[in-house]
Protein backbone atom coordinates (compact mmCIF):
# COMPACT_ATOMS: atom_id res chain seq x y z
CA UNK A 1 0.00 0.00 0.00
CA UNK A 2 1.31 3.68 -0.64
CA UNK A 3 2.12 5.95 1.89
CA UNK A 4 0.36 8.51 3.33
CA UNK A 5 3.18 11.45 3.75
CA UNK A 6 3.69 13.37 6.05
CA UNK A 7 4.31 16.91 4.37
CA UNK A 8 4.10 18.68 6.89
CA UNK A 9 7.48 17.35 8.14
CA UNK A 10 9.05 18.59 5.46
CA UNK A 11 11.68 21.39 6.88
CA UNK A 12 11.53 23.52 3.68
CA UNK A 13 7.42 24.04 4.01
CA UNK A 14 8.04 25.99 7.07
CA UNK A 15 10.32 28.13 5.30
CA UNK A 16 7.72 29.60 2.89
CA UNK A 17 8.57 33.86 2.68
CA UNK A 18 5.22 34.97 3.34
CA UNK A 19 6.77 39.00 2.58
CA UNK A 20 8.39 37.74 -0.71
CA UNK A 21 5.13 36.87 -2.40
CA UNK A 22 4.81 34.21 -4.91
CA UNK A 23 3.67 31.47 -2.34
CA UNK A 24 2.55 29.56 -4.55
CA UNK A 25 5.68 29.01 -6.54
CA UNK A 26 7.71 28.71 -3.21
CA UNK A 27 5.37 25.68 -2.18
CA UNK A 28 5.77 24.46 -5.84
CA UNK A 29 9.88 24.86 -5.44
CA UNK A 30 9.51 23.26 -1.80
CA UNK A 31 7.67 20.31 -2.92
CA UNK A 32 10.11 19.86 -5.83
CA UNK A 33 13.01 20.31 -3.52
CA UNK A 34 11.57 17.34 -1.49
CA UNK A 35 11.40 15.41 -4.31
CA UNK A 36 14.53 15.48 -4.73
CA UNK A 37 15.73 14.78 -1.84
CA UNK A 38 13.45 11.54 -1.23
CA UNK A 39 11.15 13.02 1.39
CA UNK A 40 8.65 12.53 -0.92
CA UNK A 41 9.07 9.19 -2.64
CA UNK A 42 6.86 8.07 -5.63
CA UNK A 43 3.65 6.71 -5.16
CA UNK A 44 3.17 9.04 -1.83
CA UNK A 45 -0.34 10.63 -1.29
CA UNK A 46 -0.16 13.93 -0.56
CA UNK A 47 -2.51 15.51 1.64
CA UNK A 48 -5.49 16.79 -0.01
CA UNK A 49 -5.53 20.47 -0.89
CA UNK A 50 -8.08 22.11 1.49
CA UNK A 51 -5.89 20.15 4.34
CA UNK A 52 -2.36 21.43 3.40
CA UNK A 53 -3.99 25.09 2.82
CA UNK A 54 -5.65 24.77 6.47
CA UNK A 55 -2.40 23.04 8.07
CA UNK A 56 -0.06 26.09 6.56
CA UNK A 57 -2.48 29.02 6.83
CA UNK A 58 -2.26 29.53 2.70
CA UNK A 59 -5.29 30.03 0.51
CA UNK A 60 -6.70 26.97 -1.07
CA UNK A 61 -6.12 28.45 -4.36
CA UNK A 62 -1.94 29.16 -3.88
CA UNK A 63 -1.69 24.79 -3.09
CA UNK A 64 -4.37 24.26 -5.98
CA UNK A 65 -1.83 26.63 -8.08
CA UNK A 66 1.47 25.05 -6.60
CA UNK A 67 -0.35 21.12 -7.24
CA UNK A 68 -1.33 22.51 -11.03
CA UNK A 69 2.20 23.61 -11.51
CA UNK A 70 3.59 20.12 -10.16
CA UNK A 71 1.49 17.97 -12.21
CA UNK A 72 2.25 19.95 -15.30
CA UNK A 73 6.02 19.13 -14.95
CA UNK A 74 5.67 15.39 -14.07
CA UNK A 75 6.13 15.45 -10.87
CA UNK A 76 2.61 14.70 -9.35
CA UNK A 77 -0.29 13.45 -10.61
CA UNK A 78 -4.08 14.19 -9.75
CA UNK A 79 -6.94 11.72 -10.43
CA UNK A 80 -10.42 12.50 -9.29
CA UNK A 81 -11.57 10.24 -6.18
CA UNK A 82 -7.94 9.15 -5.77
CA UNK A 83 -6.15 12.13 -4.61
CA UNK A 84 -2.45 13.68 -5.99
CA UNK A 85 0.48 11.06 -5.67
CA UNK A 86 3.89 11.82 -5.99
CA UNK A 87 4.73 10.45 -9.60
CA UNK A 88 8.64 11.50 -10.57
CA UNK A 89 11.32 9.56 -8.49
CA UNK A 90 14.70 11.14 -8.59
CA UNK A 91 16.58 7.34 -8.66
CA UNK A 92 14.93 6.77 -12.07
CA UNK A 93 15.04 10.34 -13.91
CA UNK A 94 17.48 10.08 -16.72
CA UNK A 95 19.94 12.04 -15.13
CA UNK A 96 20.25 9.84 -12.40
CA UNK A 97 20.66 6.79 -14.12
CA UNK A 98 23.50 8.67 -16.03
CA UNK A 99 25.14 9.64 -13.23
CA UNK A 100 28.75 7.59 -13.30
CA UNK A 101 28.32 7.43 -9.17
CA UNK A 102 25.28 7.41 -7.20
CA UNK A 103 26.40 10.29 -4.66
CA UNK A 104 26.42 12.35 -7.31
CA UNK A 105 24.09 15.37 -6.43
CA UNK A 106 22.51 16.73 -9.66
CA UNK A 107 21.60 21.28 -9.48
CA UNK A 108 18.08 22.43 -9.53
CA UNK A 109 19.21 23.08 -13.21
CA UNK A 110 20.45 20.15 -14.42
CA UNK A 111 17.35 18.62 -13.44
CA UNK A 112 15.53 21.63 -14.99
CA UNK A 113 17.12 20.65 -17.95
CA UNK A 114 16.76 16.89 -17.67
CA UNK A 115 13.02 16.82 -17.34
CA UNK A 116 13.04 19.10 -20.84
CA UNK A 117 14.81 16.52 -22.43
CA UNK A 118 12.46 14.21 -20.91
CA UNK A 119 9.42 15.92 -22.10
CA UNK A 120 10.66 17.90 -25.67
CA UNK A 121 11.43 14.59 -27.38
CA UNK A 122 11.77 14.09 -31.48
CA UNK A 123 8.88 12.29 -32.52
CA UNK A 124 9.35 9.43 -34.48
CA UNK A 125 8.46 10.57 -38.60
CA UNK A 126 5.33 8.87 -38.89
CA UNK A 127 1.89 10.54 -38.91
CA UNK A 128 1.37 12.48 -36.87
CA UNK A 129 4.49 14.44 -36.56
CA UNK A 130 4.79 18.13 -37.09
CA UNK A 131 7.70 19.47 -39.80
CA UNK A 132 8.54 15.98 -41.81
CA UNK A 133 9.38 16.73 -44.82
CA UNK A 134 6.83 15.66 -47.71
CA UNK A 135 9.19 12.99 -49.85
CA UNK A 136 8.07 14.00 -53.86
CA UNK A 137 8.79 17.80 -52.62
CA UNK A 138 11.97 17.74 -51.02
CA UNK A 139 14.59 19.61 -53.25
CA UNK A 140 17.05 16.78 -52.53
CA UNK A 141 19.04 16.47 -55.78
CA UNK A 142 18.89 20.87 -56.56
CA UNK A 143 20.41 20.55 -52.97
CA UNK A 144 22.80 17.81 -53.40
CA UNK A 145 24.01 19.28 -56.42
CA UNK A 146 24.68 22.35 -55.01
CA UNK A 147 26.50 21.29 -51.89
CA UNK A 148 29.16 19.29 -53.66
CA UNK A 149 29.70 22.53 -56.02
CA UNK A 150 30.17 24.46 -52.78
CA UNK A 151 31.45 22.48 -50.33
CA UNK A 152 34.46 21.60 -52.32
CA UNK A 153 35.53 25.03 -53.29
CA UNK A 154 34.00 28.51 -53.36
CA UNK A 155 33.57 30.06 -50.31
CA UNK A 156 31.88 26.94 -48.70
CA UNK A 157 35.06 25.19 -48.72
CA UNK A 158 36.57 24.15 -45.45
CA UNK A 159 37.95 27.60 -44.26
CA UNK A 160 38.84 29.21 -40.93
CA UNK A 161 36.31 31.07 -38.47
CA UNK A 162 33.72 33.08 -39.86
CA UNK A 163 31.22 35.78 -38.98
CA UNK A 164 29.36 35.59 -35.54
CA UNK A 165 26.14 36.91 -37.47
CA UNK A 166 26.64 34.79 -40.19
CA UNK A 167 27.55 34.88 -44.29
CA UNK A 168 27.02 37.94 -46.28
CA UNK A 169 25.48 36.18 -49.06
CA UNK A 170 22.83 34.79 -46.89
CA UNK A 171 22.04 38.07 -45.14
CA UNK A 172 21.20 39.52 -48.58
CA UNK A 173 19.12 36.42 -49.66
CA UNK A 174 17.22 36.63 -46.39
CA UNK A 175 16.53 40.63 -46.49
CA UNK A 176 15.34 40.13 -50.12
CA UNK A 177 13.29 37.11 -49.63
CA UNK A 178 11.51 38.64 -46.66
CA UNK A 179 11.10 42.25 -47.66
CA UNK A 180 9.05 40.43 -50.78
CA UNK A 181 7.17 37.76 -49.36
CA UNK A 182 6.45 39.45 -45.32
CA UNK A 183 6.75 43.33 -46.30
CA UNK A 184 9.63 43.29 -43.79
CA UNK A 185 11.47 46.11 -43.47
CA UNK A 186 15.60 45.49 -43.37
CA UNK A 187 19.25 45.65 -44.81
CA UNK A 188 21.27 42.59 -44.87
CA UNK A 189 23.26 44.36 -41.86
CA UNK A 190 19.89 43.50 -39.82
CA UNK A 191 20.34 39.95 -40.42
CA UNK A 192 21.19 37.74 -38.05
CA UNK A 193 21.92 34.04 -38.86
CA UNK A 194 20.65 31.56 -36.10
CA UNK A 195 20.36 27.36 -36.05
CA UNK A 196 16.52 27.80 -36.20
CA UNK A 197 14.30 29.90 -34.38
CA UNK A 198 15.18 27.76 -30.63
CA UNK A 199 18.20 29.65 -30.91
CA UNK A 200 16.94 33.34 -31.58
CA UNK A 201 13.95 33.09 -28.71
CA UNK A 202 16.82 31.82 -26.30
CA UNK A 203 18.89 35.03 -27.45
CA UNK A 204 16.22 37.11 -27.45
CA UNK A 205 14.90 35.93 -24.14
CA UNK A 206 18.82 36.42 -22.69
CA UNK A 207 19.39 40.17 -24.19
CA UNK A 208 16.20 41.74 -24.14
CA UNK A 209 15.71 40.71 -20.58
CA UNK A 210 17.39 42.05 -17.48
CA UNK A 211 17.26 39.72 -14.69
CA UNK A 212 13.82 40.13 -12.82
CA UNK A 213 12.23 41.69 -15.89
CA UNK A 214 9.06 40.34 -17.37
CA UNK A 215 7.66 39.08 -20.56
CA UNK A 216 4.24 38.88 -21.89
CA UNK A 217 3.81 34.90 -23.16
CA UNK A 218 0.90 33.70 -25.26
CA UNK A 219 -1.46 31.22 -23.48
CA UNK A 220 -1.48 28.62 -24.62
CA UNK A 221 1.99 29.08 -26.32
CA UNK A 222 4.90 27.44 -27.86
CA UNK A 223 6.81 24.77 -25.09
CA UNK A 224 10.07 26.56 -27.26
CA UNK A 225 9.49 29.69 -25.45
CA UNK A 226 7.70 29.07 -21.54
CA UNK A 227 10.58 26.02 -21.12
CA UNK A 228 13.15 28.80 -21.32
CA UNK A 229 11.46 30.69 -19.04
CA UNK A 230 11.14 27.89 -16.83
CA UNK A 231 14.08 26.07 -17.32
CA UNK A 232 17.56 27.95 -18.48
CA UNK A 233 16.38 31.95 -17.65
CA UNK A 234 14.61 31.32 -14.37
CA UNK A 235 15.67 34.32 -13.40
CA UNK A 236 13.38 36.54 -15.80
CA UNK A 237 9.61 36.24 -14.76
CA UNK A 238 7.00 35.13 -17.71
CA UNK A 239 3.55 36.42 -17.30
CA UNK A 240 1.17 34.24 -19.24
CA UNK A 241 -1.47 36.18 -21.39
CA UNK A 242 -4.39 34.15 -22.49
CA UNK A 243 -5.52 34.24 -26.33
CA UNK A 244 -8.85 34.67 -27.81
CA UNK A 245 -9.95 34.08 -31.20
CA UNK A 246 -8.58 37.18 -32.34
CA UNK A 247 -4.56 35.98 -30.76
CA UNK A 248 -3.13 37.25 -28.29
CA UNK A 249 -5.46 39.61 -25.70
CA UNK A 250 -3.06 42.98 -25.25
CA UNK A 251 -6.05 44.40 -23.00
CA UNK A 252 -5.67 41.97 -20.27
CA UNK A 253 -1.48 41.79 -21.06
CA UNK A 254 -1.53 45.68 -19.83
CA UNK A 255 -3.48 44.59 -16.56
CA UNK A 256 -1.23 42.04 -16.08
CA UNK A 257 2.51 43.66 -16.63
CA UNK A 258 1.66 47.06 -17.91
CA UNK A 259 5.11 47.58 -18.02
CA UNK A 260 6.74 44.39 -19.16
CA UNK A 261 9.60 44.58 -21.70
CA UNK A 262 9.17 42.31 -24.09
CA UNK A 263 6.06 40.38 -25.68
CA UNK A 264 6.88 36.94 -27.18
CA UNK A 265 3.93 36.62 -30.04
CA UNK A 266 3.23 34.02 -32.85
CA UNK A 267 0.94 36.88 -34.85
CA UNK A 268 0.63 34.69 -38.27
CA UNK A 269 0.00 31.41 -36.76
CA UNK A 270 -0.79 31.05 -33.51
CA UNK A 271 0.83 28.29 -31.72
CA UNK A 272 -0.83 25.89 -31.25
CA UNK A 273 -4.16 26.74 -31.67
CA UNK A 274 -3.70 28.29 -35.75
CA UNK A 275 -5.62 31.55 -35.51
CA UNK A 276 -3.68 35.09 -36.99
CA UNK A 277 -3.77 37.89 -34.44
CA UNK A 278 -6.25 40.23 -36.33
CA UNK A 279 -5.32 44.42 -37.11
CA UNK A 280 -6.72 45.51 -34.51
CA UNK A 281 -4.53 43.72 -31.75
CA UNK A 282 -1.57 43.99 -34.13
CA UNK A 283 -2.32 48.07 -33.98
CA UNK A 284 -2.87 47.76 -29.89
CA UNK A 285 0.33 45.55 -29.38
CA UNK A 286 2.71 47.89 -31.24
CA UNK A 287 1.42 50.93 -29.54
CA UNK A 288 1.61 49.35 -26.28
CA UNK A 289 5.33 48.66 -27.23
CA UNK A 290 5.97 51.68 -28.78
CA UNK A 291 4.61 53.73 -25.69
CA UNK A 292 6.46 51.18 -23.10
CA UNK A 293 10.02 51.12 -24.48
CA UNK A 294 9.18 47.11 -24.97
CA UNK A 295 10.33 44.55 -27.24
CA UNK A 296 7.98 42.62 -29.42
CA UNK A 297 9.30 39.34 -30.31
CA UNK A 298 7.51 38.28 -33.54
CA UNK A 299 8.20 34.42 -34.04
CA UNK A 300 6.69 34.21 -38.20
CA UNK A 301 7.15 30.26 -38.21
CA UNK A 302 4.57 28.32 -40.68
CA UNK A 303 3.73 31.97 -42.08
CA UNK A 304 4.36 30.91 -45.66
CA UNK A 305 1.82 28.03 -45.73
CA UNK A 306 -1.33 29.75 -46.01
CA UNK A 307 -3.71 27.88 -48.41
CA UNK A 308 -6.63 30.26 -48.55
CA UNK A 309 -7.16 34.14 -48.51
CA UNK A 310 -4.53 36.67 -47.87
CA UNK A 311 -2.06 36.41 -45.11
CA UNK A 312 -1.58 39.52 -42.96
CA UNK A 313 2.14 41.18 -43.76
CA UNK A 314 4.52 40.58 -40.99
CA UNK A 315 3.54 42.75 -37.94
CA UNK A 316 7.65 43.68 -37.99
CA UNK A 317 6.96 45.93 -41.31
CA UNK A 318 4.37 47.85 -39.06
CA UNK A 319 6.91 48.98 -36.73
CA UNK A 320 10.21 47.73 -37.85
CA UNK A 321 12.20 49.72 -34.53
CA UNK A 322 10.01 47.57 -32.11
CA UNK A 323 9.79 44.02 -33.49
CA UNK A 324 12.55 41.41 -33.22
CA UNK A 325 11.41 39.13 -36.07
CA UNK A 326 12.39 35.31 -36.28
CA UNK A 327 11.93 33.50 -39.51
CA UNK A 328 13.30 29.19 -39.68
CA UNK A 329 13.67 27.06 -42.66
CA UNK A 330 12.84 24.27 -40.32
CA UNK A 331 9.36 24.07 -42.14
CA UNK A 332 9.42 25.05 -45.23
CA UNK A 333 12.69 23.22 -46.52
CA UNK A 334 13.57 20.72 -43.15
CA UNK A 335 14.34 20.78 -40.03
CA UNK A 336 17.64 18.99 -39.77
CA UNK A 337 19.09 22.24 -41.67
CA UNK A 338 19.28 23.88 -38.74
CA UNK A 339 19.18 27.69 -40.17
CA UNK A 340 16.97 30.23 -39.59
CA UNK A 341 17.69 33.94 -38.82
CA UNK A 342 16.61 37.13 -36.73
CA UNK A 343 16.36 40.34 -38.00
CA UNK A 344 16.48 43.24 -35.47
CA UNK A 345 17.13 47.15 -34.59
CA UNK A 346 19.92 48.43 -35.70
CA UNK A 347 20.94 49.29 -32.28
CA UNK A 348 20.73 45.66 -31.18
CA UNK A 349 23.17 44.05 -33.82
CA UNK A 350 26.31 44.45 -31.54
CA UNK A 351 23.92 42.69 -28.28
CA UNK A 352 22.85 39.47 -30.38
CA UNK A 353 27.08 38.88 -31.96
CA UNK A 354 28.51 39.48 -28.93
CA UNK A 355 25.56 36.77 -27.40
CA UNK A 356 26.24 34.60 -30.32
CA UNK A 357 30.04 34.37 -29.93
CA UNK A 358 29.63 33.31 -26.43
CA UNK A 359 27.10 30.58 -27.32
CA UNK A 360 28.70 28.65 -30.39
CA UNK A 361 31.09 31.50 -32.02
CA UNK A 362 28.99 31.09 -35.64
CA UNK A 363 26.67 29.50 -37.79
CA UNK A 364 28.48 26.56 -39.62
CA UNK A 365 29.52 28.43 -42.82
CA UNK A 366 29.52 25.59 -45.71
CA UNK A 367 25.19 24.95 -45.41
CA UNK A 368 24.80 28.95 -45.07
CA UNK A 369 26.48 29.17 -48.94
CA UNK A 370 24.23 26.29 -50.06
CA UNK A 371 21.20 28.25 -49.00
CA UNK A 372 22.08 31.75 -50.15
CA UNK A 373 22.74 30.13 -53.89
CA UNK A 374 19.65 28.36 -53.57
CA UNK A 375 17.38 31.21 -52.63
CA UNK A 376 19.15 33.23 -55.27
CA UNK A 377 18.45 30.84 -58.50
CA UNK A 378 15.08 30.89 -57.38
CA UNK A 379 14.89 27.37 -56.25
CA UNK A 380 13.27 28.45 -52.53
CA UNK A 381 10.17 30.65 -54.83
CA UNK A 382 9.56 27.39 -57.25
CA UNK A 383 9.90 24.83 -54.42
CA UNK A 384 7.55 26.97 -51.99
CA UNK A 385 4.62 27.21 -55.08
CA UNK A 386 5.23 23.83 -55.07
CA UNK A 387 4.93 22.84 -51.10
CA UNK A 388 1.59 25.19 -50.83
CA UNK A 389 -0.40 22.66 -53.23
CA UNK A 390 0.96 19.82 -51.95
CA UNK A 391 0.50 20.75 -48.17
CA UNK A 392 -3.31 22.39 -48.96
CA UNK A 393 -3.76 18.51 -50.75
CA UNK A 394 -2.32 16.86 -47.40
CA UNK A 395 -4.29 19.06 -45.16
CA UNK A 396 -7.73 18.06 -47.17
CA UNK A 397 -7.01 14.55 -46.56
CA UNK A 398 -6.53 14.71 -42.96
CA UNK A 399 -10.13 16.49 -42.36
CA UNK A 400 -11.74 14.09 -44.83
CA UNK A 401 -10.33 11.61 -42.89
CA UNK A 402 -10.94 12.80 -39.40
CA UNK A 403 -14.32 13.37 -40.17
CA UNK A 404 -14.85 9.89 -42.13
CA UNK A 405 -13.44 7.88 -38.78
CA UNK A 406 -13.77 9.97 -35.88
CA UNK A 407 -17.22 10.75 -33.92
CA UNK A 408 -18.00 14.40 -33.21
CA UNK A 409 -18.73 12.47 -29.37
CA UNK A 410 -15.22 11.75 -29.05
CA UNK A 411 -12.71 14.88 -30.83
CA UNK A 412 -13.18 17.88 -32.77
CA UNK A 413 -10.98 18.94 -35.50
CA UNK A 414 -10.27 22.97 -35.15
CA UNK A 415 -9.88 23.96 -39.32
CA UNK A 416 -7.17 26.60 -40.15
CA UNK A 417 -6.05 27.82 -43.37
CA UNK A 418 -2.74 28.25 -42.85
CA UNK A 419 0.73 25.86 -41.15
CA UNK A 420 1.40 22.12 -41.25
CA UNK A 421 -0.24 20.88 -37.95
CA UNK A 422 -4.26 21.18 -36.55
CA UNK A 423 -5.63 20.69 -33.27
CA UNK A 424 -7.64 17.86 -32.54
CA UNK A 425 -9.98 19.07 -29.33
CA UNK A 426 -10.63 16.03 -27.41
CA UNK A 427 -14.06 15.48 -25.46
CA UNK A 428 -14.63 15.98 -21.96
CA UNK A 429 -13.42 12.75 -20.54
CA UNK A 430 -10.52 12.30 -22.50
CA UNK A 431 -6.95 12.84 -21.63
CA UNK A 432 -4.83 14.17 -24.12
CA UNK A 433 -1.36 12.54 -22.03
CA UNK A 434 -2.76 9.36 -21.97
CA UNK A 435 -3.75 9.57 -25.42
CA UNK A 436 -0.43 10.66 -26.49
CA UNK A 437 1.02 7.58 -24.46
CA UNK A 438 -1.32 5.11 -26.33
CA UNK A 439 -1.04 6.56 -29.33
CA UNK A 440 2.81 6.15 -29.27
CA UNK A 441 2.15 2.36 -28.15
CA UNK A 442 -0.09 2.54 -31.24
CA UNK A 443 2.49 3.65 -33.65
CA UNK A 444 1.14 7.43 -34.35
CA UNK A 445 3.45 10.26 -32.90
CA UNK A 446 1.23 12.87 -30.68
CA UNK A 447 2.21 15.97 -28.78
CA UNK A 448 -0.28 16.77 -26.04
CA UNK A 449 -2.16 20.70 -26.13
CA UNK A 450 -2.44 20.83 -22.26
CA UNK A 451 1.10 20.94 -21.84
CA UNK A 452 0.76 24.36 -24.22
CA UNK A 453 -1.38 26.09 -21.34
CA UNK A 454 -0.37 27.49 -17.63
CA UNK A 455 -1.20 25.01 -15.06
CA UNK A 456 -5.43 25.36 -14.18
CA UNK A 457 -6.22 26.62 -17.51
CA UNK A 458 -5.59 23.72 -19.80
CA UNK A 459 -7.95 22.00 -22.41
CA UNK A 460 -6.98 18.85 -23.41
CA UNK A 461 -6.26 18.41 -27.23
CA UNK A 462 -3.65 16.72 -29.61
CA UNK A 463 -1.61 18.27 -32.41
CA UNK A 464 -1.65 16.65 -35.54
CA UNK A 465 1.04 17.51 -38.41
CA UNK A 466 0.19 17.80 -41.76
CA UNK A 467 3.84 16.58 -42.50
CA UNK A 468 5.17 14.20 -45.22
CA UNK A 469 3.01 11.15 -45.23
CA UNK A 470 0.73 9.13 -48.18
CA UNK A 471 -2.95 9.59 -48.04
CA UNK A 472 -3.05 5.79 -47.40
CA UNK A 473 -0.95 6.49 -43.98
CA UNK A 474 -2.93 9.98 -43.09
CA UNK A 475 -5.83 7.07 -43.52
CA UNK A 476 -4.19 4.17 -41.51
CA UNK A 477 -2.97 6.82 -39.11
CA UNK A 478 -6.43 8.66 -37.96
CA UNK A 479 -7.90 4.89 -37.99
CA UNK A 480 -5.32 4.58 -35.30
CA UNK A 481 -5.86 7.50 -33.42
CA UNK A 482 -10.08 6.47 -33.31
CA UNK A 483 -9.56 3.03 -31.58
CA UNK A 484 -7.14 4.59 -29.01
CA UNK A 485 -9.72 7.59 -28.01
CA UNK A 486 -12.15 4.81 -27.77
CA UNK A 487 -10.15 3.00 -25.90
CA UNK A 488 -9.25 5.85 -23.63
CA UNK A 489 -12.99 6.67 -22.88
C1 LIG B 1 5.99 28.07 -32.84
C2 LIG B 1 7.19 27.54 -33.56
N1 LIG B 1 8.20 28.37 -33.82
C3 LIG B 1 9.30 27.92 -34.47
C4 LIG B 1 9.42 26.62 -34.89
C5 LIG B 1 10.67 26.19 -35.63
O1 LIG B 1 11.70 26.02 -34.75
P1 LIG B 1 13.17 25.76 -35.29
O2 LIG B 1 13.49 26.83 -36.29
O3 LIG B 1 14.03 25.88 -34.07
O4 LIG B 1 13.21 24.40 -35.91
C6 LIG B 1 8.42 25.72 -34.60
C7 LIG B 1 8.56 24.31 -34.99
O5 LIG B 1 7.75 23.46 -34.72
C8 LIG B 1 7.27 26.20 -33.94
O6 LIG B 1 6.26 25.37 -33.68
Amino acid sequence: MSRKANVLAIPALGNLDRQAGQLSQQLARALRGAIHKGDLKAGDLLPSTRSLSSSLQLARGTVLEAFEQLVAEGFLESKQGSGTRVMFSPQASPSRKASPSSDVVLTESALAFARVAERIKTLSPRPFAVSVPVGDTAPDDIWRRLGNRIRARGPGAPSGYGEPQGARPLHEAICEYVRKSRSVHCTPEQVIITSGTQQGLYLATQILLDPGEAAWVEDPGYPGITDIFETALRDRKMVRVPVDAEGLDVETGKILAPHARAAFVTPSHQYPLGMPLSMSRRAALLAWAKANHAWIIEDDYDSEMRYAGQPFPALQGMGPDNVVYLGTFSKILFPSLRLGYVIVPQPLVSAFNGARILMDRHPPSADQYVLASFMKEGHLDRHLRKMRGVYAEKRRVLMEAVTALISPDLATLQPTDQGMHMVLWLKQGLDDREVVRKGVAAGISLRAVSHMYSPGKSQSGVLLGLGGFTDEEIYAAVRTLGRVLLAAI
